[in-house]
């Protein structure tokens, strides 16, 4: 079967997944007899197209404005619930005060019987357990692997090879953004620049404040209390710190000390309380997420059948989220054919 995607956001994330697509279809038709065609777009600044017949993705990266039109009538919400796409692929901004808009996106697919592929952090750090139902009572695909971690598969790592193991803790890297701006500061580059080239690099937030303020790793605890540990963890019970604070000289310091600043993000049981939190630490070199550097990030779960298990990769960029949307469009196709 032939899927057909509607991409609703075509940021970063949108664009570095159409460009896979343009360079892989053949490689993935043959090997996978995977087949789709981008069917319908709607982003907030570069404007919507429907299109049945299916967009060229070389197009749409090298003269995006040729195909993309402001002028279409219908808002994101009126693009996901009238075109006739398979899968609705949400990769809009993050906003975790409220989950919007890609919280309603995701509803308006589920209510007219579209699987749903994520990226968006907000839905599945604040409204999880009701959007898992809607695509269960429907019999439908919700697929989030690129909301933390981005393409590397700690979601289906977690949910599919360590199915059956408890998790005391889970702890890590994750931010991509302040991870390479630590490993920058640590080679010598003032804070100002490392923030600048995380943004070129496409590893930064829209508002590059959630990630040096360590609100996007708050959020990504939270998605991995919903996801591992039944945490229903709330903003408010988070106790965060970001790496503003954190000066060059700091750096020095815990360097001449045989330690490495690091942003971590933990959950820990605690009899029948999960306790997430967000703190820099200055690891010393054995700690194994003392070597994580640039935008790469680490995941630690302690399991009760396993002992500790480390998942490490890519935290962030534009190809690495783009693959996050290919390797859940490939499970849906596996499942679905
Ligand atoms: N801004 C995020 C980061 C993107 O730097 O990790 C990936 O979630």
């Amino acid at each position: 079967m032939k899927h057909r995607l509607a991409l609703i956001g075509f940021g970063n994330v949108g664009q570095g997944f159409t460009a896979i697509l343009a360079e892989k279809k053949e490689f993935l038709a043959r090997k996978y007899g995977f087949e789709c065609e981008i069917v319908a777009i709607s982003d907030m600044a570069k404007g919507s197209v429907v299109a049945p017949k299916g967009l060229d993705p070389h197009i749409l990266l090298s003269r995006p404005g040729d195909l993309l039109s402001t002028k279409e009538s219908k808002d994101a919400l009126g693009i996901i619930r009238e075109c006739d796409a398979t899968v609705v692929v949400e990769a809009t901004y993050t906003d975790l005060k409220t989950g919007e808009p890609a919280t309603s996106h995701v509803k308006a697919a589920f209510e007219t019987g579209k699987h749903v592929v994520t990226t968006n952090k907000g839905p599945l750090a604040l409204h999880y357990a009701e959007l898992l139902s809607m695509a269960a009572k429907k019999k439908l695909y919700f697929k989030f692997e690129g909301t933390v971690m981005s393409g590397t598969p700690l979601i289906s790592f977690g949910m599919q090879n360590l199915a059956g193991c408890n998790f005391s803790e889970i702890r890590g890297i994750f931010n991509g953004t302040t991870n390479y701006i630590l490993t920058q500061m640590g080679d010598g580059a003032s804070y100002g620049d490392a923030l600048k080239k995380a943004q070129e690099l496409g590893y930064a937030e829209a508002d590059p404040t959630g990630d040096v303020e360590g609100f996007d790793t708050m959020g990504k605890v939270m998605i991995l209390a919903n996801v591992f540990m039944d945490g229903k963890l709330k903003k408010e019970d988070i106790a965060r710190t970001g790496i503003t604070a954190i000066a060059v000289d700091d750096i020095k310091r815990a360097a001449a000390d045989g330690k490495r600043w690091k942003l971590i993000g933990r959950l820990r049981r605690d009899g029948d309380r999960v306790i997430g939190s967000v703190t820099p630490e200055a690891l010393p070199l054995s700690n194994p997420l003392s070597s994580v550097y640039g935008a790469t990030n680490a995941a630690q779960f302690m399991t009760d059948l396993l002992g500790e298990i480390t998942i490490v990769g890519a935290g962030a960029g534009r190809k690495e989220t783009g693959f996050a949307i290919l390797s859940d469009l490939l499970d849906i196709h596996r499942m679905i054919g």
